[in-house]
């Protein structure tokens, strides 16, 4: 076990008493990177409006290159056609050519593609009747899988792409069998994918539930990939609600699940991020500090239904008088996709309901503070000025911004700005109390020496 010293100044930054009203900090220590920013929180589930074979187009550029996106996932969902097990070739084909046009869009931007095989089975909820493995029988699900290759090889459609394994398989709504059946499924589904496109990253295993050191499911799948020698290239899972927890908890237990079980050290797609409730600039800036804080890739979940799940970008857009236009979630996202150069050590406030992140580029400091579904004061507990150039106490600019949010149908503009203080310091640290104006409404900070 490392043990982790604490200088007598960090002891007090972080014994020192709250503001008055404040229920709790969270700590950014700029002299501290923690690697380059890249965004990582920046994809989306679907959200690409469907074109044939071909890139969709309607959205302008600006809209996705403006927030960095560099990731989607996709399979066709909600469409017509039902999908394999549906009516077999028929029934599959207008999902891949969904997921082709959903690829195309993507790679147009340079972003990651992760496609969804239950989509093209037709699993993607409602009653589809059969399963991978019914009646331990796997010719059709093999049939399925070399179809689905041989597709993606004649497309040309392997840059970039991640195949997600099987989506939420412990939900009844998308795998309706045991969940032995999906082990089984999971390790011959990876060994056929492996087969056929050796150099492809498989994900898996994409469950609703979060990872659970306790959790049943988690615990025979860790044993059963393990046993297989079917670990796929990058783990995956939701986190969706607070039920689910957050990163901060979830990502310890993945630790002590791999160390269990035997398990290496992966890449992580948190391929679905935040419910409905939490689409917001506040809760968003929360998944974000969350996802940054441990590297991983974060999706945005979709929660529109049939056409409006191939459309809007999972909600970071809308459309009036027949024109894309950006929503208070957008402008956060934008803001996000500015902040460039390292990322410096953050935590979260021990109630779990407040997060940052930070960044450093030359000797200026932003920050975004967001809390978790709660209206409450918090602070944030600023060290290492020192690391921007400036001295160990004085005074420093904090130019302020907020981040409105009035639905996902609503245009916002640019963030407020509402000011530029010169704050005073000591000991190297800042704190900043955040009093926001509702739960949905996120802060950006920007430190730099005085003008
Ligand atoms: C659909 O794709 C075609 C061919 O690339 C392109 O000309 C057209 O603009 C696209 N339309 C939309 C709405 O994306
Ligand atoms: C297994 O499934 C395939 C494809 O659905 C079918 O043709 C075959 O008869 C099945 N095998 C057995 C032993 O039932
Ligand atoms: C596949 O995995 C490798 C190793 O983790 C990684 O470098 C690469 O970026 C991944 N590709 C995609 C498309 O996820
Ligand atoms: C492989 O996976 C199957 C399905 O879960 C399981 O029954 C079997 O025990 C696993 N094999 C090993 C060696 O763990």
């Amino acid at each position: 076990m490392k043990t982790i010293t604490l200088t007598p100044f960090l002891i007090s930054l972080l014994t020192s008493p709250l503001s008055t009203n404040a229920a709790g900090f969270a700590t950014v220590d700029l002299s501290k990177s923690t690697g380059a920013a890249q965004f990582k929180a920046s994809g989306f589930i679907y959200g690409w409006p469907d074109n044939g074979t071909n890139a969709a187009t309607g959205i302008a550029g600006n809209l996705v290159r403006d927030i960095k996106f560099n990731a989607n996932r996709a399979g066709g969902a909600q469409i017509s056609a039902g999908g394999w097990a549906r009516g077999g070739l028929a029934q599959y084909t207008p999902r891949f050519n969904s997921a082709l046009s959903n690829y195309k869009t993507t790679r147009m931007y340079g972003g990651d593609f992760i496609l969804l095989v239950h989509d093209m089975w037709g699993a993607d909820g409602g009653n589809v009747g059969k399963f991978p493995g019914d009646n331990d029988n796997w010719t059709e699900m093999e049939n399925f899988i070399k179809q689905v290759c041989k597709d993606l090889r004649a497309n040309n459609m392997l840059e970039g792409l991640v195949i997600d394994l099987w989506n939420e398989p412990d939900l009844t709504m998308f795998w309706a069998k045991s969940w032995e059946q999906f082990l089984s499924y999971s390790a011959r589904a990876y060994k056929l994918f492996k087969q056929e496109l050796p150099t492809t990253n498989i994900s898996g295993p994409s469950m609703a539930h979060s990872a659970g050191k306790n959790d049943k499911n988690w615990q025979a799948w860790a044993r059963s990939m393990a046993g297989n020698k079917t670990i796929p290239d990058i783990y995956s899972w939701h986190q969706i609600g607070d039920w689910e927890r957050e990163p901060d908890s979830t990502i310890p237990d993945l630790k002590s699940l791999q160390k269990t079980y035997g398990l290496p050290d992966r890449p992580i797609d948190i391929n679905e991020y935040a419910s409905k409730g939490e689409q917001n600039p506040a809760n968003s800036v929360f998944y974000i500090g969350q996802l940054e804080r441990w590297n991983l890739r974060g999706l945005r979940s979709n929660w529109g239904g049939g056409s409006a799940l191939h459309d809007f970008m999972a909600n970071l857009v809308f459309k009036k008088s027949g024109t894309y236009q950006p929503n208070g979630e957008w402008q956060l996202y934008k803001y996000y996709a500015g902040m460039t150069g390292e990322k410096v050590a953050t935590t979260a406030a021990t109630d779990r309901k407040f997060d940052v992140f930070a960044t450093k580029s030359g000797n200026v400091a932003k920050i975004i503070a967001g809390t978790r579904t709660v209206k409450a004061q918090y602070e944030v507990r600023v060290s290492g000025l020192s690391s921007l150039g400036l001295e160990k106490s004085g005074k420093v600019s904090v130019k302020t911004y907020r981040f409105d949010w009035s639905g996902d149908s609503t245009q916002v503009g640019a963030p407020v700005d509402i000011g530029t203080k010169d704050m005073t310091y000591s000991n190297d640290a800042l704190t900043i109390l955040m009093d926001p104006a509702t739960i949905s409404t996120a802060y950006a900070y920007e430190l730099s020496a005085r003008k």
